[in-house]
């Protein structure tokens, strides 16, 4: 009896299970429930996912005032925290937006067909395999732009920095003949780390924005670090209980809003001279 009881409860339990694939390396596991952590990379059970067939991205033509990116290889940590209050702020204003963890997608990195002909580098992007080409709609669609990022050797993430260079192609267009599709919009930006390299990390990623005619909101720059005494397994705890995160991401939020409220890319649009290299 309780040999049949436990082949029907492990029968039951089989219908139910699935297939886990951790977003940050990749590896997959069986089971009711996420895992509890990544044996591979270590990652916590945040980063699992249900497994499933990869079909690109497309853009429902929905627009929305704000896109927040996520540019973290971790969907659910650190970065993921500022993200987090960065929606809280946004909901609680009543702006609608979309969030993007950037480790769900896949993000090729950029072809730099500019880099052969500047005529090469067309939009839509050559490379309409993967996930870009609705950010990219999204991008043109949305009124701004929050972009978090951690700190990885001074400067954004790797996974940021193929994002930010796939917006090549939009860039491109103020050399084209076309007219582009970003001046005036406005880049809010998070970063956290473990030590150093907040302000660097920021400059790089407004440089890409600044460079596809994006204002900086004021005070448009929120950054956290611990401290190069700790451990970075006390990080998450630090942030979580730390006021300042909390208040300078907000604010960032906030700064946003208040500069959209002014309709900046509306009256900028077809008067600004595009310079950039
Ligand atoms: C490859 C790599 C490089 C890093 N470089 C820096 C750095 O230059 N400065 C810093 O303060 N933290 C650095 N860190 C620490 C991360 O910024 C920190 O752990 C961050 O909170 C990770 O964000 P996440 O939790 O969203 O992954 C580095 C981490 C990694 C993995």
């Amino acid at each position: 009896m309780g040999q049949t009881q436990s082949k029907k409860k492990t029968a039951a339990g089989a219908g139910r299970e699935k297939r886990w694939r951790c977003l940050v390396c990749g590896f997959v596991m069986t089971g009711e429930k996420p895992p509890k952590g990544c044996p591979k990379c270590g990652s916590s059970s945040r980063e699992f996912l249900p497994d499933k067939k990869y079909t690109p991205l497309s853009y429902d033509g929905e627009k929305c005032d704000v896109l927040l990116i996520n540019g973290s290889t971790h969907r659910s940590n650190n970065t993921g925290y500022m993200v987090d209050l960065a929606e809280d702020e946004l909901r609680a204003k009543g702006i609608s937006y979309r969030r993007f963890n950037l480790n769900e997608y896949r993000i090729d990195h950029c072809w730099c067909c500019y880099s052969m002909k500047a005529e090469y580098c067309t939009y839509p992007c050559r490379n309409s395999e993967d996930d870009m080409p609705a950010f990219h709609q999204m991008i043109a669609a949305s009124r701004a732009v929050i972009v978090a990022s951690p700190i990885n050797w001074n400067t954004m993430s790797a996974r940021l920095k193929d994002f930010l260079d796939r917006t090549t192609c939009m860039q491109n267009l103020f050399h084209l003949v076309k007219p582009g599709l970003t001046e005036g919009k406005i880049v809010g930006i998070l970063v956290n780390g473990h030590e150093d390299g907040a302000m660097k990390t920021a400059m790089d990623i407004y440089l890409h924005f600044q460079q596809m005619g994006f204002v900086m909101a004021p005070f448009g720059i929120a950054f956290r670090t611990h401290g190069p005494e700790f451990n970075s397994s006390m990080d998450a705890e630090f942030f979580k209980n730390d006021e300042l995160v909390i208040s300078y991401t907000k604010g960032v939020v906030n700064n946003v809003i208040e500069l959209m409220k002014l309709d900046i890319e509306g009256k900028l649009k077809g008067k600004l001279v595009p310079v950039s290299e």
